[in-house]
């Protein structure tokens, strides 16, 4: 009978080499250690063994049993390690792969360039004053010296809406709002914004581009001062090869009226394909404050005087950046503004 055991066990033993994985041990355990098992079966028996054997092979019964279980525990713990051995396996990471690098955004090469713009003119003195998009006829029209009936309307293409507000045309109704709300003091203020005129889009004109509006009030204030104004604004963001002239112009807004223009950024002025072949650049159109517009703001004319100023932001930029179509700058091409 303890043969008949040994046996027992060795088989069992010798059965549980070849199991590898979890449902090859639960068939093992059910062949030698469940219920219906030789070994189980066997102490099951032991009732109807003779008196003087039955505690000696219940003993070595019991021994097998334990054998077995201890074996058992063993090699379920291998396959559980064997296990998570090999999901390490698969799942691990090649720490040696290049990274994948984060793509940061940047910021619009519109809002570079003002930030730029806001920087030289601050400067000189100079305050950032925001005014609203949407603005009413009388202040984009009205109290700049343009009546409805003023032909100078036709310079300037509006986007009416409904209510009879319209999309400013351009930054020169902030003069009036910042000299309202500045008076009695002196102004010296730029006013950066989107403007809007009902224009065919082309690669030369879109219908929204950004103004930046310059405007000082003082005691005194000449068109020498406008001049040294724009002379020093050209040299800090075009380089400090640039010189400017005055021409001759008209605004309803201002007495007397000038266009500004630089020598040209790429031929200093000796004349190339980008300043056709004039050796000069238009920068912003500009003047002193004309008498009725001070008076609009709230300032006496006969005490005070000012000049004003309104440059264009995309057209230097195309030129300075080779760039041939000013759609790009609103278009959302990333492709365009990941370049700046
Ligand atoms: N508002 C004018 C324009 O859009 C520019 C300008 C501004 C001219 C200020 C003179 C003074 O064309």
């Amino acid at each position: 009978m303890t043969e008949q055991l040994d046996t027992i066990q060795s088989a069992a033993l010798a059965a549980l080499l070849t199991v590898h994985d979890e449902a090859a041990l639960r068939a093992w355990y059910a062949t030698h250690l469940a219920k219906k098992s030789p070994l189980m079966t066997a102490l099951g028996d032991l009732g109807k063994l003779p008196k003087e054997q039955r505690v000696e092979i219940g003993k070595r019964g019991n021994e097998v049993k334990r054998a077995l279980e201890a074996a058992y525990a063993e090699q379920e713990q291998a396959i559980e390690a064997q296990a998570l051995a090999r999901t390490l396996q698969e799942n691990a990471v090649d720490v040696t792969l290049p990274g994948r690098r984060p793509r940061p955004g940047n910021l619009h090469i519109s809002t570079k360039t003002l930030r730029h713009i806001y920087q030289v003119f601050g400067e000189m003195g100079f305050q950032v004053y925001e005014a609203p998009d949407v603005e009413t006829d009388e202040l984009n029209f009205g109290l700049l010296n343009i009546p409805p009936y003023h032909p100078a309307r036709d310079m300037w293409d509006t986007f009416w809406l409904d209510n009879g507000a319209l999309l400013r045309t351009h930054t020169s109704p902030g003069q009036i709002r910042a000299m309202r709300e500045m008076y009695p003091n002196p102004v010296r203020v730029i006013l950066p914004g989107k403007c809007y005129r009902y224009e065919q889009i082309t690669a030369r004109s879109d219908h929204q581009f950004y103004q930046i509006e310059g405007l000082v009030v003082g005691h005194g204030i000449t068109l020498a001062d406008l001049k040294g104004t724009m002379f020093h604004a050209a040299r800090r963001l075009y380089g400090a090869d640039r010189v400017v002239r005055f021409r001759g112009s008209y605004f309803p807004f201002t007495e007397p009226s000038v266009e500004v223009d630089m020598n040209c950024i790429l031929c200093n002025g000796v004349g190339c394909r980008v300043c056709k072949y004039t050796g000069w650049l238009e920068i912003a159109g500009s003047g002193m404050v004309h008498p009725v517009v001070l008076r609009n703001g709230g300032y006496d004319p006969d005490e005070w005087s000012g000049f004003a100023f309104g440059m264009g932001l995309e057209r230097p930029l195309m030129l300075k950046y080779v760039i041939d179509d000013i759609r790009y700058f609103y278009g959302n091409d990333l492709r365009f503004l990941r370049q700046f």
